[in-house]
C-alpha cells in the first residue's frame, strides 16, 4: 500500500521527530486542502489576488502534479515567464535562485508570482523528488515572499509536496462541500494526517462553495462547527469556465464571496 510504505511521511514512527522551528519572520505559508473540487485552487487564485490587490507579495504555489492548473486558472497570453515546479524539485537543492529562475510571472498581477506545472507536464516528465527536497522548497519560499499560499492536491497520500505543505504551513485552510463524498472522502484522509508532525489546531475548518438548497446545518453539525462559509459565485463559476480566475469580481451575486475572502485573509494573513 502507498499510503504506508516503509519511509513514507505518514509511516507511523515512535519518536526521534524534532519539532520544526517556529517561523523567525513574519512571513506566513497558508496551505489550502480539502476534498477533491472542494474549491481549493478557486480559493487560493482568489486569496492571492485579494492580497495582490492590497499591493501585497504573494508567491501561489499550485501542487497538482495530474492536472497542471496554470493554464486552467489565467490565459496563456498573460504568462511571462514560462517556468515549472518540476525543474525545482529536479534540483538536487532547492535555492532561492533556483525557485526565482523558475517563477512563472503575470503580466497583469505584477504581486503575484506562480509556482507550478506547465501544459502538457505530469509527474513523470521529472525525476521523482523527496520530502526533504519537498521541505526545502516550502522553506525557501519564506524568503521570496512574505504571503504563501499553497494549493494542495487532495490525495495527499501519493503527494509529497501537498503533504509536505500541510505538515510545515503556519495555517490550514481544509475545504469541504455540501456533500456526503466529501464528507467521505475527508472521514478516510484525516486519519492519514494524525500523525504528531500534524498541528490540528492550525486548521480552519471551511464549507466552500455552498450552495442555498444545501443542507449547510448538517454540514456544521458533522464538522462540528466551520470558521467560515464560502457560498457559490456564479460569477466566480463563469471565470473558471473562461480559465481566467485572476479578474475582478464585479457583480453584485458575488458580494458573499467576496467578502468570505476578506475575512479569511484577515484571519490568517492580517491583511
Ligand atoms: N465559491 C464557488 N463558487 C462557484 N463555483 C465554485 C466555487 N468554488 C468552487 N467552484 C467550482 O467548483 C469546481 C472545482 O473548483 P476547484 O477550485 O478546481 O476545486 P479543487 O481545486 O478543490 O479541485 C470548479 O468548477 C469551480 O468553478
Ligand atoms: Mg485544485
Amino acid at each position: 500500500m502507498i499510503n504506508f510504505k516503509t519511509g513514507s511521511i505518514f509511516s507511523r514512527k515512535t519518536g526521534g521527530e524534532h519539532q520544526t522551528p517556529e517561523p523567525e519572520s513574519d512571513n506566513q505559508v497558508l496551505a489550502v486542502w480539502g476534498s477533491p473540487s472542494s474549491g481549493k485552487t478557486v480559493v487560493s487564485v482568489k486569496l492571492a489576488k485579494y492580497l495582490a490587490d492590497k499591493r501585497r507579495n504573494v508567491v501561489l504555489l499550485l501542487c497538482d502534479m495530474t492536472t497542471p492548473m496554470v493554464p486552467c486558472i489565467c490565459p496563456p497570453s498573460d504568462i511571462e515567464h514560462e517556468k515549472s515546479l518540476g525543474s525545482i524539485l529536479a534540483a538536487a537543492q532547492v535555492t532561492d535562485n533556483l525557485i526565482r529562475q523558475n517563477c512563472i510571472l503575470h503580466r497583469k498581477q505584477s504581486f503575484i508570482t506562480i509556482i507550478g506545472m506547465l501544459k502538457g507536464e505530469n509527474v513523470f516528465t521529472y525525476p521523482s523528488y523527496t520530502a526533504e527536497q519537498a521541505s526545502e522548497l516550502i522553506g525557501h519560499l519564506r524568503n521570496i515572499a512574505p504571503n504563501i499560499i499553497v494549493d494542495c492536491g487532495s490525495t495527499i497520500a501519493g503527494d509529497i509536496l501537498s503533504a509536505v505543505a500541510l505538515m510545515e504551513s503556519d495555517a490550514v485552510l481544509r475545504l469541504v462541500s455540501c456533500d456526503i463524498k466529501s464528507i467521505s472522502y475527508l472521514s478516510s484522509q484525516l486519519p492519514l494526517l494524525m500523525d504528531r508532525k500534524w498541528d490540528a489546531d492550525k486548521q480552519y475548518k471551511i464549507a466552500s462553495n455552498v450552495k442555498q438548497y444545501e443542507a449547510m446545518e448538517n454540514i456544521e453539525q458533522i464538522l462540528s462547527g466551520v470558521a467560515f462559509k464560502i457560498p457559490h459565485s456564479q460569477e466566480v463559476e463563469q471565470q473558471y469556465l473562461a480559465g481566467d480566475l485572476f479578474r475582478d469580481l464585479g457583480l453584485k451575486e458575488s458580494r458573499g464571496f467576496r467578502k468570505e475572502i476578506e475575512k479569511i485573509s484577515k484571519e490568517v494573513f492580517g491583511i
